[in-house]
């Protein structure tokens, strides 16, 4: 039947809270208590993965930006050489292709002109094989890749990409803990993040909690120009990530930058005339964010942090401190993204724009 927003005001507002099931869905019966089960990627993905020595990420868009997350996790947790692209630069040029490359697409629609025209072409390359991480059963880039690996978001109306990021995030580290089991990943390791996984519903759920009070906060970017959003490590491609939601819905012109590049650049656009927004995990690269953090704060800019609850951070004029539930390092990038996606929405709704229609976007771009 047709969709109904199930008296949400949007359909984004409605898919922004289904994320604690859809990430369940997309996990069941993948995982053992410690381990991903074998069978997740169908029964002929034991040879293409075990020979993998190498990753290619192929999208666009909000999925182009899972990629990027997944070449932090694909580099360490399962020590395979990995690059990331959008399609419409890849399917362009001379792509060298080493031995034993497994080639991977992300799409929420299965119907993206550029990637499905990427895999075509990487289909003449002699890639190990192609894996489509993908939303849309029956898809053309499913039925023309040699894996699937379905994520279970359920329908997605809204133009702004949500739930459809958050389940290919689940989806990248099933195949980054099943790649790594067969390239050196400890055990111990292993267990511990299909743990986190399996808690990972309920923290989604409490993150969504903080709604009212990033309501509350999102009045202060409603008679703003810009923004700039800053993160290290995994979270960099969150907030390229938040920065394009923030674009997409609410017209406000917003960049991403690694937080260690700011001194490059981006430090001479900060005054009082531009917000900030950082997220803040409590990793290992937490001291050298909050020392970016002071040179924003110096110049006048406003910040506003998401970060864990355990992160030592004075919520003080200027400085608006939210923070998040503890969370293990490896699925921090996850979580990190509902406050960013709720900061954006509410902000589209202030200013009264077509939040699940922006203007010039089309869900689908399945034309060049
Ligand atoms: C369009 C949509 C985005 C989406 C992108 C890629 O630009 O507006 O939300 O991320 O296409 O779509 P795909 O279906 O391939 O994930």
């Amino acid at each position: 039947g047709a969709a109904s927003k199930d008296g949400y005001r949007h359909f984004m507002l409605k898919e922004i809270y289904e994320q604690p099931q859809v990430i369940a869905a997309t996990l069941e019966g993948r995982l053992s208590e410690r381990r991903v089960l074998a069978e997740s990627f169908g029964p002929q993905a034991e040879a293409l993965l075990s020979r993998a020595r190498q990753v290619h990420i192929v999208a666009c868009g909000t999925s182009y930006h899972a990629g990027l997350v997944a070449r932090y996790w694909l580099e360490k947790y399962a020590g395979l050489p990995t690059q990331v692209e959008v399609a419409s630069e890849y399917r362009y040029r001379r792509v060298v292709v080493p031995e034993d490359t497994l080639f991977v697409t992300l799409s929420q629609s299965g119907e993206t002109a550029d990637t499905l025209a990427a895999l075509r072409f990487a289909r003449e390359r002699g890639y190990l094989g192609s894996l489509a991480i993908c939303n849309v059963p029956g898809s053309s880039l499913v039925r023309e890749s040699d894996l699937a690996l379905m994520t279970q978001a359920g329908p997605e109306i809204g133009v702004a990409s949500t739930k459809a990021f958050t389940t290919q995030l689940v989806a990248l580290m099933l195949l980054t803990l099943s790649l790594g089991r067969r390239h050196g990943l400890d055990a111990a390791e292993e267990a511990r993040i299909v743990q986190a996984l399996h808690a990972l519903p309920g923290v989604v759920r409490q993150v969504l909690g903080l709604d009212a009070a990033i309501e509350a906060l999102s009045t202060a970017f409603a008679e703003k120009q810009h923004a700039l959003f800053l993160g290290r490590g995994a979270h960099y491609p969150i907030a390229l990530e938040g920065a394009l939601k923030l674009k997409e819905i609410s017209y406000i012109h917003a960049e991403a930058y690694p937080a260690g590049e700011l001194k490059h650049g981006p430090l001479a656009l900060v005054d009082s005339e531009m917000p900030v927004i950082s997220v803040a995990p409590n990793d290992e690269l937490l001291e050298k964010l909050k020392s970016n953090l002071q040179e924003v704060r110096a110049r006048g800019g406003e910040l506003f942090v998401f970060a864990d609850e355990s992160v030592r951070l004075e919520d003080t004029e200027g400085v608006h401190v939210l923070r998040l539930p503890r969370i293990d390092e490896a699925l921090a990038p996850l979580l990190y993204t509902l406050p960013l996606q709720l900061l954006s929405y509410h902000v589209a709704v202030l200013k009264g724009t077509d939040v699940d229609q922006p203007r010039n976007l089309a869900k689908s771009v399945t034309v060049e």
